[in-house]
C-alpha cells in the first residue's frame, strides 16, 4: 500500500485529501484528519494538484510500419512527461489497422516497451465499411473514417455511398465513428485551380474550412439518417463548432474534439515557422481560435486531444507540396491547454480551471470512449495519478521533448503548469525532478 497526498481533483471538486493506493488501484479517497495506517508510504503533493491521469484518445504512434517518426518508447515517455497514462492511437499505419488481427498483431508489438495504458480505433477500409456491422468494440473502442486524405492517410472514404454504407453498418452494431471530417475532392479542385503553393502564406487558403464545413455537414446529415454515434475530430473553424453544437442541441449523437495546436497558435504562426505547425486541418484565425476557445471554456467540446503526429526534420523541411501535415503533441497538450486558460482567464478560481481540464482530458474521454477504471479519482479506479503544480512557470526547449522526432512546435513557449510526477496503476511512470521514468508495462484495454 502506498498513499498520495495533495489537494485532490476528485468529481465532486477539489479538496485537500489522500489517496490510498493498492495493487494498482484506488483503495480509498479520504480527507487528511485520518492518521496514515503505519508503515504506508506517502507522497506529498503540497502545492500541486493530484490530478486523475490524463487520457489523450488521439495519437499516431507510428507502429507498424512508420517507426522512423515515433515509436511506443519514444511516444509513451512524451505521454507520460504531459501527465498522460492512457493513450488511443490511430490506425494509419503501414499497414493499416483494419481488422482485429491488424489490432491484435500491433498490441504484440507495444507489449513491453509502453509506459502508458492505451486503447485503440480500428481503421475503416474503404473497400469494406460494411465490415463496421461485426466490430468487436472490446478490441476497438471506435472507428475511424478518414473523409479526406493526405501523405500519412492514404485511406480514404469519401464516396457518398461508402459512407452511408459505413454509418448504417456502425449504428448496428453501436460502435462509435470518429471522424477527420474534410471534403478532399473541394481541396484537389483549389490545388489544381491554383497549382503549387508558393510558401505558407498560402497554406491555409489551398486547405480552407470549406472543406471542413462541407464535411461536417455530411456528417450532420448522416448522424440524422442512420443515428449513428459520431465523433468530429480536430476541429478548426468557428462555423464547424456552431454546426456541431447547433445538432447537438437538437438531440443528434455527434460530439467534438478540440486539438492542443489549433487552440495554440494561428495561421500567422503557420505564416511565420512554415512546416512546423502545418497541420490537416489546417491551423486557422484568431477569429476561429476565440470560438474554440469558447467550446473550451463553455466545455461544448467532448474531448481534448494531441493528435500527436511526429514526422522527421528531414520530411517536414521539403518543399510546401511534400511536407507531411502534423506535429507531435502528447507532451505539451495539458500543460498548453492550462497556460491557454489561465492567461486567457487570469482572474477565473484555479480550482475550478483545473476540473474543467480534468473532465476535458480525463472524464470525458473516458466516458465517451467507455475506458471503465480511468479518468476519475474514485475507490475502485486505476490508481493512474498526475502530480500537477499548476503555477509553476518553465520555458519548453527541444532538449525537453521525449518525442522521437526531437522537435516541438512549442519550444520557446513560457509554460504555466508543471507535470512534477506521474504514476500508473499505482507505479511512478515518471519523475521530473530526476528524469526517471518506470517499467514499460502499459496494458491494453480491451
Ligand atoms: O496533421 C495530421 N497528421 N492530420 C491527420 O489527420 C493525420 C496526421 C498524421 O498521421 O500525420
Ligand atoms: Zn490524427
Amino acid at each position: 500500500m502506498k498513499a498520495i497526498e495533495g489537494r485532490l481533483v476528485t468529481p465532486q471538486g477539489v479538496r485537500p485529501g489522500r489517496v490510498l493506493i493498492e495493487h494498482g488501484r484506488i483503495a480509498a479517497v479520504d480527507d487528511l484528519t485520518t492518521p496514515v495506517p503505519p508503515g504506508v508510504p506517502v507522497v506529498a503533493a503540497r502545492d500541486a494538484y493530484v490530478l486523475p491521469g490524463l487520457i489523450d484518445p488521439h495519437v499516431h504512434f507510428r507502429t507498424p510500419g512508420l517507426t522512423h517518426k515515433e515509436d511506443w518508447g519514444h511516444g509513451s515517455r512524451a505521454a507520460v512527461a504531459g501527465g498522460v497514462t492512457t493513450v488511443m492511437d490511430m490506425p494509419n499505419t503501414r499497414p493499416a489497422s483494419f481488422t482485429a488481427k491488424a489490432l491484435i498483431d500491433k498490441a504484440a508489438l507495444i507489449e513491453g516497451r509502453s509506459l502508458v495504458d492505451f486503447a485503440f480505433h480500428i481503421g475503416v477500409d474503404p473497400e469494406h465499411p460494411e465490415a463496421l456491422a461485426d466490430l468487436d468494440t472490446g478490441t476497438a473502442r471506435s472507428a475511424k473514417i478518414f473523409m479526406a486524405g493526405h501523405h500519412t492517410a492514404p485511406a480514404v472514404l469519401s464516396d457518398p455511398a461508402a459512407l452511408d454504407t459505413a454509418f448504417a453498418a456502425a449504428a448496428r452494431s453501436g460502435v462509435r465513428v470518429v471522424l477527420h471530417a474534410e471534403d478532399g475532392g473541394l481541396f484537389d479542385l483549389l490545388d489544381a485551380w491554383w497549382g503549387e503553393p508558393g510558401g505558407y502564406r498560402d497554406y491555409e487558403a489551398r486547405r480552407p474550412r470549406t472543406g471542413g464545413i462541407a464535411a461536417v455537414a455530411k456528417v450532420i446529415e448522416l448522424v440524422r439518417r442512420h443515428g449513428t454515434a459520431a465523433h468530429v475530430l480536430h476541429l478548426s473553424s468557428a462555423e464547424e463548432a456552431d454546426l456541431v453544437c447547433a445538432a447537438q442541441a437538437a438531440g443528434l449523437p455527434v460530439t467534438f474534439e478540440l486539438t492542443g495546436h489549433h487552440l495554440s497558435f494561428t495561421d500567422a504562426d503557420t505564416c511565420r515557422v512554415g512546416a512546423r505547425t502545418r497541420l490537416a486541418p489546417a491551423i486557422r484565425g484568431v477569429r476561429d481560435q476565440d470560438r474554440l476557445w469558447r467550446a473550451v471554456f463553455g466545455e461544448q467540446a467532448a474531448t481534448l486531444g494531441s493528435d500527436h503526429a511526429p514526422h522527421t526534420v528531414a520530411e517536414k523541411t521539403r518543399s510546401v507540396a511534400d511536407s507531411p501535415p502534423g506535429l507531435p503533441g502528447v507532451q505539451e497538450l495539458a500543460t498548453a491547454v492550462w497556460t491557454g486558460m489561465r492567461r486567457r482567464a487570469p482572474e477565473e478560481d484555479a480550482d475550478a480551471a483545473i476540473g474543467r481540464l480534468v473532465r476535458l482530458m480525463a472524464s470525458g474521454p473516458a466516458d465517451l470512449f467507455g475506458l471503465p477504471g480511468k479518468g476519475r479519482i474514485t475507490p475502485g479506479a486505476d490508481a493512474d495519478l498526475v502530480l500537477f503544480a499548476p503555477d509553476d512557470t518553465w520555458m519548453f526547449s527541444a532538449a525537453q521533448v521525449r518525442s522521437k522526432c526531437g522537435w516541438s512546435a512549442y519550444e520557446g513557449w513560457t509554460m504555466t503548469g508543471r507535470v512534477r510526477r506521474t504514476f500508473r496503476r499505482g507505479e511512478q511512470v515518471f519523475d521530473a525532478a530526476t528524469g526517471a521514468y518506470g517499467a514499460p508495462d502499459g496494458a491494453w484495454l480491451r
